[in-house]
C-alpha cells in the first residue's frame, strides 16, 4: 500500500473472475493507492459479493468517502433489474442499500459499461468530444454507454439489440469470437453488422471500443466497414474502477 487516501472515493469493478478496487484521484483519473484484487465468489450472489467487498474495502483504511461499484446489468436508482451474465439473484436487489449497509459507507452502484463511458469521456478516448459518443465493451457480453455532450444516458443496453433474429451479444461479443474460434476477419464481419445497425439507429459521432480485447484493436478495427469514426478505449482495465469512483461523486 502506498498510504491511506481517506478523502478520495473508491471505485470498484465487479467482474466475472475478479473484483478490483482502488481510491481514485478525480483530478487526474489516477489510482491514489495500489489496486486491490480479490477473487469473485464462485456463486456471485449479492450477499456473497457484499462479504468480499467488505474485505477489499477494509484494506484501504478508515474513510467516509463514497464508494462506486460497477454491476454488469441494468441499475435504476440502485436497484439491479437485469442479469444476462450474472447470478439471477441480482434481479430486484437494491444493491445501493445492501452494499451501503455491508460497508457502512455511502455506496452507489452503476452499470459497468456506463462506468467505462464516464471514465473515457472524462479522462480517455472521448475526452472533449461533443455530440453523441457510444462506447461499447466487447467482453462476455456487449455493454454500451450513450454520452451526449459528455452527459450519460444510463442503461442503454445496446448489446441486446435483436439483429437477424439473434441477441446481438450472442453473435458479436468477444466471448462468441472465442467460443466459436472465429478468425478476426469473421468476427469483424459480425462486428460490422452490429455497428452498422447501431449507426442506423443512433447516427453517433464517435464509437469507443472497450473491453479486454480492445488492447488488440489494431487487429480488428481496421477490418470494420462502417462510416462512423471508431477508436479503442484508452483507460483499458482501469476504466471500470475510475468510472465507478466518478459515478459515486456525481
Ligand atoms: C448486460 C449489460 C452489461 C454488459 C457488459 C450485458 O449482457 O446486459 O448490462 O453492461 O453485458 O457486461
Amino acid at each position: 500500500m502506498t498510504g491511506d487516501s481517506p478523502d478520495l472515493p473508491i471505485g470498484i469493478d465487479f467482474g466475472g473472475t475478479g473484483i478490483k478496487g482502488a481510491p481514485v484521484d478525480l483530478a487526474t483519473g489516477e489510482f491514489a493507492q495500489e489496486r486491490v484484487r480479490v477473487k469473485t465468489p464462485d456463486r456471485s450472489t449479492p450477499e456473497n459479493v457484499a462479504e468480499v467487498l467488505a474485505e477489499l474495502v477494509g484494506q484501504f483504511g478508515e474513510s467516509s468517502a463514497p464508494i462506486g461499484i460497477t454491476v454488469p446489468g441494468v441499475v435504476r436508482h440502485g436497484v439491479v433489474s437485469s442479469a444476462a451474465n450474472i447470478d439471477p439473484a441480482w434481479i430486484g436487489t437494491d444493491a445501493d442499500r445492501l452494499f451501503t449497509r455491508a460497508l457502512g459507507r455511502d455506496v452507489h452502484v452503476v452499470n459497468d459499461a456506463d462506468a467505462a463511458g464516464l471514465a473515457e469521456v472524462t479522462f480517455g478516448a472521448a475526452k472533449g468530444r461533443g455530440g453523441l459518443v457510444i462506447l461499447t465493451t466487447l467482453g462476455t457480453g456487449i455493454g454500451s454507454a450513450l454520452l451526449y455532450d459528455g452527459v450519460l444516458v444510463p442503461n442503454s443496453e445496446l448489446g441486446h439489440l435483436e439483429i437477424d433474429g439473434h441477441d446481438a451479444e450472442s453473435r458479436a461479443a468477444n466471448s462468441a469470437r472465442e467460443s466459436e474460434e472465429l478468425s478476426m476477419e469473421k468476427w469483424a464481419h459480425r462486428l460490422t453488422t452490429y455497428y452498422r445497425t447501431v449507426e442506423r439507429l443512433f447516427s453517433p459521432d464517435l464509437f469507443v471500443v472497450g473491453g479486454g480485447i480492445s488492447k488488440r484493436a489494431d487487429e480488428f478495427l481496421p477490418l470494420l466497414d462502417i462510416d462512423t469514426e471508431i477508436v479503442p478505449a484508452q483507460l483499458r482495465n482501469q476504466a471500470g474502477v475510475v468510472g465507478a469512483a466518478l459515478y459515486a461523486t456525481t
